[in-house]
């Protein structure tokens, strides 16, 4: 490739990139353009949930592919209707919309609350330090992460950032004037941190008490990622929205936000839309990609997964009682706590062919293997971590 200008030449230098060109992908492996092979426990930031060139997944791209590639959402797709059909019976909300990234899932979220609140004087929102919500401009109103934010002020007026899990703090935040309030059931880039039963309790009192919208951001948490199809499944109530995205269009980019039938009416025509959102090839390779997760024996192989994982991190947590954390999750959605070098432990990770990232601004060891994951993938990924952290 010595022939292209260097990546820093040609881009915008936002990312900090592994120093590898990578060609293809294979299963639970991706391999670079030297050959090298990558156990891969990223899995694109919890897109690639079937792993690579699942044959599912390219079965029904390479059909939907001969039929047609884009049309436009003035046109019926049977396509889109599959999978919106499937996700609606998988969850209890009764109309979805299909966007192409998590953002625009939360951006239409927070119209819809704006929509619905306008009319009983309901401006305020609500969301949660450590919490995530995308780039666009909405998105980054509530998400309570300084370095995501601090940059771009004025953002949008009217947020509350509160705590996360503090209920008093989240109690005193309460008032008839809010529309909405805006969570993760798992923090993801804040550091794997579950949403206490505490605070999902003050949520749903105050709710009945102040008449908004509990909305659920299941981007990271959604499609299988926990060992439930949704996270919230495991809520004691039913948030009124919720936004997925990831892992939903199994490779392509595919979101939506579904809503409780309350909210159906809120928008009227050409109040909301998008040109590409439920793109038909999107939306084969997530209808292949959410059939093939929502498998009662599919959603019980990352359980079983997940907990093997956390048992060898924790176990690999008390060998190095001086450096590593807590270990926290949820299926094959993991995190350990590191206290020094997390920048570091994930290069040399990479440079000895293990892909993870980190989270909670370093602080965590982020693990987000394919759903595919098998227990020798788990050995593998851990004994490559065993021997790097001795140096650390
Ligand atoms: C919880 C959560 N919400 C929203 C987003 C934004 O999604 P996207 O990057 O597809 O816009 C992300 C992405 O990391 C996320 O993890």
């Amino acid at each position: 490739m010595s022939h292209l200008p260097s990546e820093e030449e040609l881009f915008l230098q936002v990312y900090k990139r592994f120093p590898a060109m990578i060609d293809h992908g294979r299963g639970m492996y991706l391999y670079d353009e030297t050959g090298k092979q990558y156990l891969d426990f990223l899995s694109g930031i919890a897109v690639n949930a079937l792993g690579y060139n699942h044959p599912a997944v390219i079965g029904a791209v390479e059909h939907q592919l001969q039929r047609n590639m884009h049309l436009s959402n003035y046109f019926i797709q049977d396509v889109q209707l599959e999978l919106a059909d499937k996700l609606l019976k998988l969850t209890p909300y009764s109309k979805l919309f299909f966007a192409n990234s998590g953002t625009e899932a939360i951006e239409g979220l927070i119209k819809l609350a704006r929509k619905r609140g306008l009319a009983k004087n309901k401006k305020r929102i609500i969301a949660f330090e450590g919490g995530f919500h995308g780039r666009t401009l909405g998105a980054v109103s509530i998400t309570g992460q300084g370095k995501y934010r601090d940059s771009f002020e004025p953002l949008l007026p009217l947020v509350n950032i509160v705590p996360f899990n503090d209920v008093p703090a989240f109690k005193a935040a309460l008032g008839d004037d809010v529309a909405a309030v805006f969570f993760e059931g798992i923090t993801g880039e804040g550091g794997i941190h579950p949403v206490s039963d505490e605070m999902l309790q003050a949520m749903d009192e105050g709710r009945k008490k102040h008449d908004y919208l509990i909305i659920v951001d299941e981007i990271q948490t959604g499609v299988g990622r926990t060992g439930h199809f949704f996270y919230s499944e495991t809520f004691s109530f039913t948030p009124d929205a919720m936004a997925t995205a990831k892992g939903l269009g199994g490779g392509l980019p595919l979101a939506a936000f579904l809503v409780a039938g309350h909210l159906e009416q809120v928008f009227s025509p050409g109040e909301h839309g998008t040109t590409y959102g439920g793109n038909p090839l999107a939306c084969a390779s997530g209808l292949a990609t959410v059939n093939t997760i929502a498998e009662p024996s599919f959603l019980k192989h990352v359980r079983e997964t997940g907990a093997y994982l956390m048992e060898r991190l924790e176990g690999i947590a008390s060998a190095y009682p001086d450096l590593c954390g807590e270990v926290r999750g949820q299926g094959l959605m993991c995190g350990m706590d590191v206290s020094r070098h997390g920048a570091e432990i994930m290069r040399a990770a990479f440079d000895r062919g293990l892909i993870f990232n980190i989270a909670g601004g370093g602080a965590t060891l982020r693990f987000l293997p394919p759903l595919i994951v098998e227990k020798e993938h788990i050995d593998e990924a851990m004994e490559v971590l065993l021997n790097i952290l001795k140096n650390f």
